[in-house]
């Protein structure tokens, strides 16, 4: 009997981390440069933080969810997190961040899960990014974290995107809206497909962005969102665009682009790569002024933004962007008999305490071996302690690159090697 991993999700192996390393300390660093505070939350949530906050007639709520099965009848019911928006924002009303200086800049990441079908791109388990700037409403925020998003592309090198920009007002401009969009799609609903029959029902909005061809034709002459917004939602949306201005990063707007949780109010956006279907966007968000209260706390105008790690790591490898390496050892220690197996252990702890990265032989290999592998790890020095260096109280350094051997003194062998490696100018 063997195992696998679940469907949808993925190891990542020594091979991969360079990728996961390089984007999430870029992040970290933005995220430091830009005045977000590191904040985890846990894996699982009362299930209502996520019907509450993205909804519950929303795919990722109805049919996406990993619910947890409870222990006892009375117990709360648990659900992994499929995003991590709606805990941060109950974390935040649970430690009464709104007593804190205003707004509350937020950096998360971390695994989110969502049962849905696995294709490219597409996981059960994947890791997001989130900035979420918690507290204000100031139209600069929007644009904020929508510059971080596409710098964050940006200094990861990759190009070409387009950044899709709408404002879907709030739920009280939206409502005669929706009943304007239904009124005008209730004479076609025969010829609807079944989704956007339930989406005529449940949450018209999600009409604007259906991927159904004849809805699509119908929507050509369907009301305007943004003629049924009021000036002050559309003024905001102005203040936004000329911020992105400003920046020089260039838009589109996209009067169909809704997204798939309810909790957004004004701005959302999605930064999609050249020719990306719909599992392609690399990041979105938006705002969510109606969040937090919708959890339980006081009304509090919030805007943030989440990118998916791993396809972050799909673009790069399908543009040929490779990662800068993991550090691996410099100074490789060599064990060419028995004897000398804890003279070469110590040796190693020392270069180690000495700031040397470095890795020791094991199994008793053929020194011709252990140099292959040394090779192959790409070290820069390897260190030969035989039972004639032990004896005469010395150690055999070799030089990879040059392929040259010289012998030092052991008691001088571990400031030497640091020494070199400092000149060498470390990688
Ligand atoms: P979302 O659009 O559901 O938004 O997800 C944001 C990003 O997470 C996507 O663009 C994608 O890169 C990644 N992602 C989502 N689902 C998957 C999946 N099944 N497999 C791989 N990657 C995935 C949110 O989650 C909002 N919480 C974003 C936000 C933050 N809005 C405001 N603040």
């Amino acid at each position: 009997m063997t195992f696998t991993a679940p469907r949808g999700t993925n190891d990542v192996l020594p091979a991969e981390q360079p990728y996961w390393r390089w984007i999430r300390t870029t992040a970290e660093d933005m995220a430091a440069a830009y005045g977000y505070q590191p904040i985890d939350t846990p894996l699982f949530e009362d299930v209502g933080v996520f019907e509450r906050g993205i909804g519950a007639g929303t795919d990722i709520v109805e049919k996406e969810m990993f619910l947890l099965q409870p222990r006892r009848e009375e117990a709360r019911r648990f659900a992994l997190r499929p995003e991590a928006t709606a805990g941060l924002c109950r974390a935040y009303i649970e430690h009464g961040m709104a007593n804190l200086p205003q707004p509350v800049r937020l950096y998360w990441y971390g695994p989110n899960f969502r049962y849905e079908r696995p294709q490219a791109g597409r996981l059960r388990q994947f890791t997001q990014i989130n900035l979420e700037a918690i507290g204000s409403a100031d139209p600069a925020l929007d644009a904020e974290v929508i510059v971080f998003a596409w710098r964050l592309y940006e200094g990861l090198g990759l190009q070409n995107l387009t950044l899709l920009l709408n404002t879907i007002g709030d739920p009280a401009a939206r409502a005669p809206y929706l009943e304007a969009l239904r009124a005008y799609f209730r004479p076609y609903l025969d010829e609807l497909d079944e989704d956007d029959r339930v989406r005529f029902h449940k949450n018209p909005l999600r009409l604007l962005d259906s991927k159904n061809e004849r809805t699509r034709a119908l929507l050509a002459h369907a009301p305007d969102l943004h003629e049924a917004l009021p000036p002050a939602a559309l003024a905001h949306f102005e203040r936004v665009q000329a911020y992105l201005q400003v920046a020089g990063i260039p838009y589109t707007i996209d009067k169909h682009l809704v997204r798939g949780l309810d909790y957004y109010t004004h701005t959302v956006f999605e930064i999609v790569p050249p020719g990306a279907g719909a599992q392609g966007t690399l990041g979105g968000g938006g705002r969510y002024d109606g969040l937090i209260e919708l959890l339980g706390g006081k009304p509090t105008p919030a805007v943030g933004f989440a990118t998916g790690v791993e396809r972050i790591i799909l673009n790069l490898k399908a543009n040929g962007i490779t990662p800068p390496p993991l550090p691996g050892p410099e100074v490789f220690v060599a064990v060419t008999a028995e004897g000398t197996t804890e003279a070469a252990f110590a040796l190693a702890d020392e270069l180690r305490r000495a700031g040397v990265r470095a890795q020791l032989a094991v199994g008793g290999h053929s020194l011709k071996s252990q140099l292959r592998l040394a090779g192959r790890l790409g070290v820069r020095y390897t260190v030969i302690l035989g039972e004639d260096e032990l004896r005469g109280g010395t150690v055999t350094v070799r030089d990879m690159g040059r392929g040259e051997q010289q012998p030092l003194p052991r008691e001088q062998a571990v400031a030497e090697l640091a020494r070199w490696l400092q000149q060498a100018g470390r990688t």
